[in-house]
């Protein structure tokens, strides 16, 4: 492979299930160091392992997220609360409840978003799953790296990516996200990426242009880790 920047480190697993536990290592480090982390939450199916095995960690005693704030990463527009596709409701039964964690920050007036990510010191982590088209959160391509928290209308592929989920539900078309300015600015961020769908991607994000037109490659000027499984990179 190319040459990595600096800050940023290629941990290649043998599957998805070493990648869920190389992760649950890290962030449980983190919490270790800073038990009041702030950690912006990624959902889609990559994080999923990863979320199941804190929670068995939380469960057996062998970790304690009860001080850490969990900060939504992106939601669809114009769902109830009770809509399955709700991303709230998604991170809340993946992350929230079975990690035991009190403290959230919920993505629904931007403002008031950042206010509250900024009272709380910003964010220490940012866990991150790769959108097929690059996107981070919601960020869609083009998103330059001072985009800030916003809504936006959803691409075609994130439309096709995002089907899958909602077993025939259709795709609300727009969305909220973080903004790049505030992922970018994250003590530490983590990309997580599994399956060989990934792979064409994955090596456009880590060594092709640091550009706009692929948010994720901006990721390259941040303390980043990439923790991804043998077929989305070998
Ligand atoms: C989705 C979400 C992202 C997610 C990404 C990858 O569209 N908006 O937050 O990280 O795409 O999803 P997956 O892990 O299912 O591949």
């Amino acid at each position: 492979m190319g040459n990595l920047p600096a800050g940023v480190t290629l941990k290649i697993e043998a599957d998805a299930q070493a990648l869920a536990h190389a992760a649950a290592d890290l962030i449980c480090a983190a919490v270790q160091q800073k038990p009041d982390l702030s950690i912006l939450v990624a959902t889609g199916n990559t994080p999923m392992p990863t979320y199941a095995e804190l929670a068995r960690r939380a469960a057996a005693g062998q970790a304690d997220f009860s001080r850490v704030t969990a900060v939504q990463l992106d939601e669809y527009l114009g769902l109830t609360d009770d809509d399955p596709r709700s991303l709230w409701g998604w991170m809340q039964r993946s992350f929230v409840a079975p990690l035991g964690i009190t403290r959230t920050i919920r993505l629904h007036v931007p403002e008031e978003f950042d206010r509250d990510v900024a009272a709380l010191g910003g964010l220490d982590l940012a866990l991150l799953g790769l959108g097929p088209n690059g996107h981070l959160g919601f960020n869609e391509p083009p998103s330059p790296p001072e985009s800030p928290t916003r809504t936006v209308t959803l691409t075609p592929e994130s439309l096709e990516s995002n089907r899958v989920y909602w077993n025939g539900l259709a795709v609300p078309t727009g969305a909220m996200t973080a903004g790049m300015n505030l992922i970018l600015s994250a003590r530490q961020t983590v990309l997580l990426v599994s399956g060989a769908h990934k792979r064409g991607i994955l090596r456009c994000t880590l060594e092709g242009d640091q550009t706009p037109n692929l948010p994720a490659s901006l990721l390259r000027r941040t303390a980043l880790t990439v923790i991804a499984d043998e077929a989305a990179w070998l």
